[in-house]
């Protein structure tokens, strides 16, 4: 069995997309899954004794305005609002089950897709409308989880936008039950997939966990003229693994040490899709667009048909790419998108399975007429341009660190050594473009992500990792590896694979002030991968 570490090392660094054979083995690291030293064993739900596919998917229903207010920067424009507030719902999962107590935006999880045009600002009032309990233990040792905190705070992040600071959600910005905040989108970027959820500091693993996530479009007239399968063929795809108690209620698994339930990683053994336990969904015999957005705490998906078919990626993290890639696998780490086409055309009348090596997600049942042949992918997407290297200002090299306690117990991570509250070291200055080099010295792949800005990956490069740490000197073992073509457009989350230097380029452009930067892995990001950068003038 090949292992997860291993296996993303390899796909991060392989050079084409196609040649990624789907693996057999389950992509759980080894020693994640000690449920035998839970404090209080709860018996848990075996997704394997569900009925597949007897729910059909659920498409988010899209936010409509509340209302319409001045613009803020424009105030003789009126621009919609609208009023979003968090709760505690319950729901069902899956037919044969009883309902499931979540935390959504509005009465279900995943949230209403916002729908918004490129240039049409809007603002949304995020209402913290949750009840006063958490669902899950709170470790009060995580940097600001302290038990002088109160247990439910939330604080709305709209991943892969470029907003002002204090529209960003900074994770310190957390407001209580009874509270609210007014956000402002500028929606000053190309079109893409966002998506928004939870970052309040400490727990944003536990409350994104418990629900708090929804898509996020941006539209604009390059993209629409392009023809892509749209309306009913369209359709989002928000997957996220979870574990479910016998009761069909979430579990999240806590370390053996009662005053520290903190764990390393989280991972399911069964994926949501759109909220459903796999579920169908019902197509005609043509080309479908897909918005894959992976929401997990820490599984990288690797997905899959399962009839082999190959299917093209449009689009990642943040827009069309420069032409459709061919693929058979997606590999997508945690916040990453992906904008699929796939073509049923020579389906009739058969299902497909979309599936992760954990397990299958989703039934796809392709009508038996043939349908009307659909619009052929167009050759050239969009124009991306490389940021050469030598418009770089600077170069910043910063580590991704790992430490265990004497047992060997992992305590926490931190970005380039640092904690959380240190002062603030990264401060790019507006409009300038800058390198950063993730040396990863952990054994584990890390999707970092940067908030306000787009990037291009420039390369990967394997090292030797204890010469690093002995002289902080970089040994290169190997030579550069271009990312894969479908990771070669604008992106905001990048795999850091072990045992390597990520590069990637930014122009630090959009507004001045505080951001943060951190590892999607959301029990990594917790405990302490993050750091805040400011961006000066
Ligand atoms: Cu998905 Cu800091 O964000
Ligand atoms: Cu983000
Ligand atoms: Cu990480």
């Amino acid at each position: 069995m090949i292992s997860r570490r291993e296996f993303l090392k390899k796909s991060g660094l392989l050079a084409t997309a196609l040649a990624i054979p789907t693996p057999a083995s389950n992509v759980i690291a080894p020693g994640t899954e000690d449920e035998l030293h839970e404090v209080v064993p709860r018996p848990s739900l075996n997704p394997s004794s569900l009925a597949p596919f007897v729910d059909p998917l659920p498409i988010p229903e899209v936010a409509q305005p509340n209302g319409y207010r001045a613009d803020p920067l424009h105030p003789s424009e009126r621009i919609p609002y609208y009023r979003i507030e968090l709760s505690e719902i319950q729901v069902k999962v899956h037919r044969d089950l009883r309902p499931t107590r979540l935390w959504g935006y509005g009465a279900t999880s995943p949230g209403p897709t916002i729908e918004a045009r490129k240039g049409s600002p809007i603002i949304v009032e995020w209402v913290n409308a949750l009840p006063k309990a958490h669902l899950f233990a709170i470790d009060h040792h995580i940097h600001g989880a302290e038990a002088d905190k109160p247990h439910v705070r939330a604080v709305v992040h709209l991943h892969g936008a470029r907003v002002r600071p204090d529209s960003d959600g900074y994770p310190e910005d957390w407001y209580v039950p009874g509270k609210s905040r007014l956000a402002y989108y500028p929606n000053v970027q190309d079109a893409a997939m966002l998506w928004y959820h939870d970052h309040a500091l400490g727990i944003t693993r536990l409350n994104i966990y418990a629900g708090l996530f929804g898509a996020y479009f941006i539209r604009d007239s390059a993209e629409s003229a392009l023809n892509l399968p749209s309306g009913k063929y369209e359709i989002p795809l928000i997957l996220c693994d979870r574990r479910f108690d016998s009761q069909a209620q979430l579990y999240y698994p806590t370390s053996p040490m009662f005053h520290a339930p903190w764990r390393p990683e989280f991972y399911g053994n069964t994926i949501l899709a759109n909220g459903k336990l796999l579920p169908y969904l019902a197509v005609e015999a043509r080309k479908y667009r897909f918005r894959v957005v992976n929401v997990s705490n820490s599984r990288f998906l690797t997905l899959s048909l399962s009839n082999n078919q190959r299917f093209h990626q449009i689009g990642s993290d943040q827009g069309l790419l420069r032409a459709p890639v061919l693929v058979t696998t997606v590999i997508l780490a945690p916040a990453e998108r992906a904008d699929l086409v796939i073509d049923f055309l020579e389906h009739p009348g058969t299902h497909i399975v979309l599936s992760d090596p954990s397990g299958p997600i989703i039934q796809f049942q392709v009508d038996a007429s043939a349908a009307a042949k659909s619009a052929a992918l167009p050759a050239t997407l969009r124009r991306i341009k490389p940021l050469p290297p030598s418009s770089a200002v600077r170069t910043r090299t910063l580590t991704l660190d790992q430490y265990s306690d004497p047992s060997g117990r992992v305590m926490r991570m931190l970005l380039n050594g640092m904690h959380w509250n240190m002062p603030i070291s990264e401060r790019p200055v507006i409009g300038s473009v800058e390198i950063w080099r993730f040396v990863n010295l952990t054994p584990d792949p890390h999707p970092i992500h940067l908030h306000l800005v787009r990037f291009q990956i420039l390369d990967r490069r394997e090292f030797d990792v204890d010469a690093y740490k002995k002289s902080k000197a970089l040994h290169f073992t190997g030579p550069p590896m271009r990312p894969d073509l479908n990771e070669s457009g604008w992106k905001d989350t990048v795999r850091c694979p072990p045992k390597t230097v990520t590069r990637i380029i930014a122009r630090f452009e959009g507004f001045t002030g505080r951001y943060v930067w951190h590892c999607h892995v959301l029990e990594h990001e917790d405990n302490e991968m993050m750091r805040p950068f400011e961006v000066i003038r």
